[in-house]
């Protein structure tokens, strides 16, 4: 089986800042308990009329500059976001158009926060036979309007973004290698957290609006404890699959939902706080963009090199959850 690793990595977030005070006059909120509950200062959201292409596409290019490879040579483009452009087509066709990656194969994985870690899970097994060698995975999501603002419990939590990697066969050096990648998913979990209006089950309507079945509902509570549990679960099972100790990881990047549940989790596993990557505190929970929009801003900045070995490892509406190990 051929080995996979990572040639080029990028992100993308819209320019327009959101801090926490914004919420204070939209809700009984402030930002001394966003930041003490969540570690949340700020988060960047799209302007009205963007889409999520419009975050995937630079994200990727950025991610293909760094690796030299033109959009021609992509073989498979995996977009992991549950809000694409449109309900059809996929996220993943547009910006295959966009970029004019013409002999792609192009498609997208609903898998809500762990999504790309999804995709990276789909990809090796395109890659492994050898029949497809360059492929760019993409997490991207826009969660700023699917939140209800009269809702504190959720709309302080969440904002827009996009992270991409492009992937090749490595040989184990070169470009390093993903070592094993795990997924999971609870379906008897859904209603921790889901968008019940705009699919098929309650289509777009009027009345639909105007109960606001359109935004996001979640038991924050319950959803805070079973995302501790599984992301150490995962963590643990794919550190053992390689017999790898946690005192051997450089690099930890857990999903960027909330500082307690990232502290919580690093703790557990035994990993020092110093090894642990943190956006979260400017870019809130971005979903499916979390972990590559993390990964490529730590090797862009030089503290991930080649040769770290990086644990990233995430969980979200499914419930879905994953981890990823892999050497950079
Ligand atoms: N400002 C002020 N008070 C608030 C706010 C707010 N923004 N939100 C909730 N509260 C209140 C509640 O109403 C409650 O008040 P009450 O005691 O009068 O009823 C009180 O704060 C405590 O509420 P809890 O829900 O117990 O607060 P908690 O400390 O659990 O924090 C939070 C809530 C931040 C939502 C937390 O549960 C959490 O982070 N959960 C996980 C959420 C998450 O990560 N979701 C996404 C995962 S999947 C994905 O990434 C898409």
């Amino acid at each position: 089986m051929k080995k996979i690793g990572i040639k080029g990595t990028g992100s993308f977030v819209p320019t327009r800042e959101v801090p926490n005070s914004y919420f204070e006059k939209m809700v009984d909120t402030s930002d001394e308990w966003i930041v003490t509950r969540t570690g949340i200062r700020s988060r960047r959201m799209i302007e009205p009329g963007q889409a999520i292409s419009d975050l995937a596409t630079p994200a990727s290019e950025r991610a293909l500059e760094m690796a030299g490879l033109s959009p021609k040579k992509l073989d498979l483009i995996v977009i992991g976001t549950s809000t694409a452009d449109m309900l059809s087509p996929s996220a993943a066709c547009i910006v295959q158009h966009r970029l004019g990656a013409k002999n792609a194969v192009a498609f997208d994985i609903n898998a809500a926060c762990p999504a790309f870690i999804y995709g990276l899970a789909v990809a090796q097994k395109f890659m492994q036979d050898g029949s497809h060698r360059y492929v760019l995975v993409v997490g991207g999501e826009i969660v700023s309007n699917r939140i209800d603002y009269k809702d504190r419990s959720t709309c302080v939590l969440f904002g827009d973004g996009a992270g991409a990697v492009v992937l090749t066969h490595s040989n184990g050096h070169r470009y390093g290698e993903i070592l094993a990648t795990q997924i999971y998913s609870d379906g008897d979990l859904w209603k921790l957290l889901y968008v019940p209006g705009g699919g098929s089950r309650i289509p777009p309507s009027y009345q639909m609006l105007d109960k606001g079945l359109q935004y996001v509902k979640m038991q924050g509570n319950e959803v805070f404890k079973y995302s501790i549990r599984t992301m150490v679960d995962a963590a643990r099972k794919i550190m053992e699959s390689k017999k790898i100790t946690a005192k051997k990881i450089d690099w930890f990047i857990p999903h960027q939902a909330n500082i307690r549940i990232m502290e919580e989790v690093a703790k557990r596993l035994e990993i020092p706080p110093d090894k642990v990557i943190i956006t979260v505190h400017k870019y809130g929970n971005t979903s499916a963009a979390s972990i590559p929009t993390a990964l490529d801003e730590a090797v862009r900045s030089g503290k991930i090199q080649h040769g770290d070995l990086v644990l990233a490892n995430s969980f979200g509406a499914g419930f879905t959850w994953g981890a990823t190990l892999l050497r950079y």
